[in-house]
């Protein structure tokens, strides 16, 4: 009797492709097709023609502050700096035990949500360097059923925050997994770049990779992510930087931004934005128009630039709301980018999927024969009607395992003449 594993029948796959059987065994995908053989002992799972998708993947997070909603006051104006005070105000009130508590809860939150990798920033600024020391916990701890990547986020600036420097090595020595940074929060644009510089060549000779919050803010003139692209082509780090945010890019002058972008771009630097934060927290100096304040999504995109959404924040003190939903997410994204062609919200959908893998550098992930055997079924046909839906997770499935099921979600009207279940779906359009 052959132990475990699965084969999945009768999916609809994000490329297209109707009525697919997926087999795992050993862990990984065995084989993709129609029709494939039941195997003795390997139980089978009718997926009834909805979407198997590889799992969600968020390529940015704060794990140390999630659902730390109200602690210890909640976020007055709503604003990027008082969200950086209010938590400086919580730090001294944080205890290991708490920190791994919330962070396992926003782990089964995630497993839930199908989403099964997730890169989180990490404070380094306390010199007790105890969240790094309950995340690293916690990534031991979720190891078996998700991918939790670090990054030695130094929230108070590298150079302006006393033995931040220190800190953030001494977190690289715990076994942390990327170099962090915040050049928009030091003193001076000088200190920023001179902050980009010092950090990526910690990287370099570490040979790690690169994730920095990078001109968050409303500030045309901001200009990190250009020094981050430069040090990245300087010392040979491309494919392993990512610049977060870039919020300034969307009110940056357009002839700079289109110099700009080819720049990224042949940097090889990854973006991440954060749509629902970025919608949230920036323009608010703004009287009207109000800016949107998220980076220039299709340009990147349309440039060749790896773009991935992250969902930054879930009940902290920058936003009060969120529940792992990466779909929540890629909706957000579509909306403030206004990518609503059918290929621009295909491409939100891979910005919480493949894009943000690519971010992580996850290798073995996807649907191919040879992957680890990853994925989630969604109570829908497409991925766009997947977004459009919010789709029911029907099954989370991790190295063949089933971590997490629901129940397919079912509305039924009573109305004079119309009664019974609502079929939400409906027949998708040419692209
Ligand atoms: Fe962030």
């Amino acid at each position: 009797m052959r132990a475990a594993d699965l084969l999945v029948r009768n999916a609809t796959l994000p490329d297209g492709r109707a009525g697919i059987d997926v087999l795992v065994l050993g862990g990984r995908i065995a084989d993709v097709g129609m029709a494939l053989q039941p195997l003795d002992g390997v139980p089978v799972h009718d997926a009834q023609g909805w979407l198997l998708a590889p799992p969600f993947v968020d390529a940015h997070f704060h794990m140390d502050a999630t659902l730390s909603y109200g602690l210890p006051r909640v976020n007055a104006s709503g604003t990027l700096l008082e969200g950086i005070a209010l938590w400086g105000e919580l730090k001294p009130h944080l205890t290991q035990e708490a920190l791994v508590a919330r962070a396992l809860d926003y782990c089964d939150w995630a497993v839930a949500r199908g989403l099964l990798a997730i890169r989180s920033h990490v404070d380094v600024c306390d010199d007790r360097l105890l969240a790094v020391e309950a995340l690293l916990h916690v990534k031991q701890r979720v190891k078996p059923y998700l991918d939790l990547q670090l990054v030695a986020f130094p929230q108070d600036g590298v150079l302006r925050a006393p033995h931040a420097m220190a800190n953030l090595e001494r977190a690289l020595d715990l076994g942390v997994d990327v170099v962090g940074g915040i050049p928009h929060f030091e003193r001076t644009m000088e200190q920023g770049a001179e902050s980009v510089r010092l950090l990526c060549e910690l990287a370099a000779r570490r040979g790690l990779p690169v994730d920095m919050h990078c001109d968050e803010s409303d500030d045309p003139l901001s200009r990190h992510i250009e020094t981050l692209a430069f040090h990245t082509q300087r010392l040979g780090l491309q494919g392993r930087v990512t610049g977060s945010h870039l919020t300034s890019m969307h009110s940056m002058d357009n002839y700079y931004a289109s110099k700009l972008i080819p720049l990224i771009g042949e940097a090889g630097v990854h973006v991440v934005a954060n749509p629902l934060i970025n919608i949230t927290l920036q323009g608010r100096h703004d009287t009207y128009p109000r800016r949107r304040g998220m980076t220039r999504v299709p340009e990147l995109m349309a440039a060749g630039v790896n773009v991935a959404f992250g969902h930054d924040c879930v009940m902290d003190p920058w936003y009060s709301l969120g529940s792992a939903d990466m779909l929540e997410v890629a909706s957000m994204g579509l909306h403030v980018a206004q990518m609503t062609s059918q290929a621009g919200m295909r491409s939100c959908f891979d910005a919480v999927t493949v894009n943000a893998a690519c971010v992580l550098g996850l290798d073995s992930y996807g649907l191919e024969p040879g992957c680890r055997g990853d994925f989630v079924l969604l109570q829908a046909r497409s991925p766009v009607e997947a977004i459009r839906l919010r789709a029911q997770r029907l099954l989370v499935v991790r190295a063949g395992v089933v971590l997490a099921t629901a129940a397919p979600s079912v509305s039924v009207v009573r109305l004079p003449g119309r009664e019974g279940a609502i079929d939400f779906t409906r027949p998708q359009a040419a692209p």
